[in-house]
């Protein structure tokens, strides 16, 4: 068992990350005072599979625990479901002193963060994340958020949870497709800001896609000891955090366009990292080699590092939507592995140029 500790000004919080974190949880939370029942926001799959436990974990803590089932996956955040779970707490009488819990991947702990501080105007929240991309990205440093019609994450706020609850057990069950874009986002931890994970990675990835639960444990660990760190350096993505996005331009365009709807997050930041290190490349401005070590990265942990693209002109317009965009779009580039930078002045041609080389009309 891991315990790491995200040092945010004035609401610090503890992540616990282990096999078995579930079933214990009543150990792992923080004292959460007049609190007697949890709202577990989960869908039926995860709930199915995670609430009883969780629920006689937290009996022991004088908590009651209630299910609010939600849609699957990012279908979830929408401002109709928010509004269903508003109402819901506001039926069961929720007070100001429950807990809402997260328990499910990135979309729940959005979800469920946005209305924990909304509703009441904020309430104790508990992310329990059952996903890879979840345990070492999502469930910390405080985003939350619901899509619009016209775009991803577009109504939300900062809100820092009271705690987090990793259990990797719950990692041995997930499909292998999501898995493997979970993957994606420990590799962008590796490739863009821990050398160490990256050369462990290199050696031998083996444990780790065996998933046997001692690497998931120490991969995990490792990846949120990078993004707790971030996070307390820059809570509103104003410098470092934006870090966290290498790889998510090109990957969040991918997401955004139709054709490539069906694309997991990590299926698009794993083309996104190679285009980010290939643009990087043919400016010149990092180390030689950068492209070539990414790929083989991703390549052995069964990610894709080539594959079908709309067309450039597209991808370049759905780069104006990213949210680092400042009157021109900015970039994650690496200057060598572990040496990240926002680059402000990427001529479109240059971009444009490399999504070609990468088979985009
Ligand atoms: N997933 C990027 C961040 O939390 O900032």
């Amino acid at each position: 068992m891991v315990r790491v500790t995200v040092g945010v000004k004035g609401r610090a919080y503890d992540v616990t990350i282990g096999s078995g974190v579930i079933e214990r949880a009543g150990d792992h939370l923080p004292d959460l005072q007049q609190a007697t029942r949890a709202f577990v926001v989960a869908d039926r799959t995860v709930a199915d599979a995670w609430f009883e436990p969780l629920a006689s974990a937290l009996v022991d803590r004088g908590l009651t625990c209630v299910h609010l089932a939600v849609p699957r996956g990012e279908g979830a955040k929408t401002l109709e479901v928010y509004e269903a779970l508003l109402h819901q707490l506001a039926t069961q009488e929720a007070h100001r002193d429950d807990v809402v819990v997260g328990l499910g991947g990135g979309s729940v702990g959005d979800l469920s963060g946005f209305v924990a501080a909304t509703y009441m105007r904020g309430v104790p929240f508990v992310q329990v994340p059952t996903t890879l991309t979840a345990q070492v990205d999502a469930s910390i440093g405080g985003k939350t958020a619901v899509n619009l019609p016209e775009g991803k994450n577009l109504v939300g706020v900062f809100a820092q949870p009271r705690a987090v609850l990793a259990d990797v057990a719950s990692l041995a069950t997930l499909a292998d497709r999501d898995f493997r874009s979970g993957l994606a986002e420990v590799a962008k931890y590796a490739i863009a800001l821990d050398v160490e994970l990256l050369a462990s990675l290199e050696r031998d990835p083996a444990g780790l896609l065996a998933r046997e639960p001692g690497a998931l444990e120490d991969v995990v660990a490792r990846c949120v000891r990078v993004k707790a760190r971030t996070v307390a350096a820059d809570e509103r993505d104003a410098g470092e955090r934006l870090f966290l996005n290498y790889g998510h331009t090109l990957g969040h365009a991918l997401e955004r366009l139709d054709a490539f709807a069906g694309r997991t997050h990590g299926e698009a930041i794993s083309l996104g990292m190679v285009f980010a290190a290939r643009l990087a490349e043919s400016m010149g401005t990092c180390e030689p080699g950068l492209a070539g070590r990414t790929t083989r990265l991703l390549a052995s942990l069964g990610l894709e590092t080539a594959g079908a693209l709309p067309p450039a002109g597209e991808i370049l317009a759905a780069f104006r939507l990213d949210k680092k965009y400042q009157g021109g779009v900015r970039f994650v580039l690496l200057e060598d592995v572990g040496r990240p930078a926002v680059v402000d002045d990427v001529p479109e041609a240059a971009a444009r140029a490399v999504l070609e080389e990468m088979g985009a009309a």
